[in-house]
């Protein structure tokens, strides 16, 4: 009793928001063992989707995840590596094309209804789709995601010719690590930077306060209980986040990608904007105008403030409420078995909660020492690579991390 009460009490004042939930006293990362079964090693790897198979073990239960490994890194839909090479090799893009790039569940539908009414003009009528995804009936202003939509290892939804045919501005979403970013392959980061500045395309990179994004992505993506994941009870939350910090988990290691796409933000003139979750929430005017001035798009207050209303948190969860995209069942169905406060009706896990801090009430402070002392170690050797300083990320609420 008296351990709970100081690991309660000892809470890191910097980084925790009220709200933390007694029930999660007890997670302890350091009880789980991670395994990845073949070994995971830094050559480029290339393996149909499932064959790396990760598991946290505290030696009577294990929970697995699998991933196919595309390029070195876990790939988080089936993906064909022969397609995904060649998406690699011939994808072509315009001066006109804007990217929404990120680490994933770190606000990429949300930058991406920013991207879509600044370009078509913040007009209700225009409705981008609550998820925002391309299809030719149904969402032809939505964005691209090339990876899965041409390189999937089930069935491609767009070929290379549909994309070259779309009407400018092509949007495009993707979850690639900086240096498997389409269209920038070089030896090195300067080389994949000037073949990007070649492109034309321009990114916007968003990232997040990590814990919430492990939260987020915890409740898509962990696995559920039942035979075809053979486990009896949902994942707990500190098994998930000893896979998460080593990056056994869809698209691998949170600090490398943000670091590197960091990185890249930094260079002079760069076609990259790195912006924050937590400064959009903060302020959405100024985070909107940032973004609107990275395209050269000149807008009124009057256009910004019609964008910040309509990608709003409470407005596009009303566009999902209206339009359930398939898929949204299931993770409806699932954010509520694991209590992630989904609104049922809304069933969408793309929109489940929206809140900048909201992981306190799911981690004990152990829980949260830990998952920072791992971001710390992985950040310095991230950054030792880089060859600069770590970064500090401002995610609000005093959270510098
Ligand atoms: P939560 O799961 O914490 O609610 P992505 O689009 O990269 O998958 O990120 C999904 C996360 O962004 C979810 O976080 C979702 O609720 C949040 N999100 C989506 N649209 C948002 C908005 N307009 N305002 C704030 N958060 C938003």
């Amino acid at each position: 009793m008296l351990l709970l009460a100081w690991l309660i009490t000892s809470v890191d004042a910097t980084c925790n928001p009220e709200g933390f939930d007694p029930k999660n006293a007890n997670l302890d990362m350091a009880r789980w063992r991670v395994h990845a079964n073949p070994p995971v090693d830094t050559a480029r790897t290339n393996r149909a989707f499932g064959a790396y198979k990760f598991s946290a073990s505290d030696g009577r239960e294990t929970f697995p995840v699998a991933f196919g490994m595309v390029e070195g890194w876990p790939w988080p839909h089936r993906c064909d590596p022969a397609k995904y090479r060649r998406l690699h090799a011939t994808v072509k893009f315009r001066n006109t094309d804007v990217a929404v790039a990120s680490y994933p569940k770190t606000g990429t539908t949300w930058v991406e209804q920013i991207v879509l009414l600044l370009l078509h003009g913040a007009d209700a009528k225009l409705d981008p789709a609550s998820r925002n995804t391309y299809n030719a009936r149904r969402n032809p202003l939505g964005c691209v995601w090339l990876e899965p939509m041409v390189a999937s290892a089930r069935r491609a939804r767009m070929s290379l010719n549909q994309f070259a045919d779309l009407p400018a501005p092509r949007v495009l979403k993707s979850h690639a690590p900086f240096d498997a970013f389409l269209g920038t392959r070089g030896s090195t980061d300067n080389a994949s930077l000037a073949n990007l500045r070649q492109t034309g395309l321009k990114v916007i990179y968003v990232a997040r306060n990590p814990k919430d994004a492990a939260v987020s992505m915890y409740f898509q993506r962990a696995p559920l209980p039942g035979k075809r994941n053979n486990i009896k009870r949902r994942m707990p939350m500190d098994a998930w986040c000893a896979l998460y910090t080593k990056g056994y988990v869809s698209c691998g290691a949170f600090v490398d990608h943000v670091a590197r796409w960091h990185a890249v933000s930094k260079a002079v003139e760069s076609p990259v904007l790195f912006v924050t979750y937590e400064e959009l929430k903060q302020n959405p005017a100024k985070g909107v105008r940032k973004i609107a001035d990275h395209l050269g798009l000149e807008r009124s207050d009057e256009d910004i403030n019609a964008v910040v209303k309509l990608s709003s948190f409470d407005a596009m969860a009303a566009q999902a409420r209206k339009a359930p995209r398939p898929g949204d069942a299931r993770n409806a169905k699932y954010a509520t078995l694991t209590n992630g406060a989904v609104d049922a009706k809304s069933a969408s896990s793309h929109l489940r909660q929206g809140g900048a801090g909201t992981w306190v009430q799911h981690f004990s402070p152990l829980l949260s020492k830990q998952f920072d002392a791992a971001y710390q170690s992985t950040m310095a050797v991230a950054a030792a690579r880089l060859g600069g300083p770590p970064p500090a990320f401002d995610f609000g609420h005093g959270c510098v991390m």
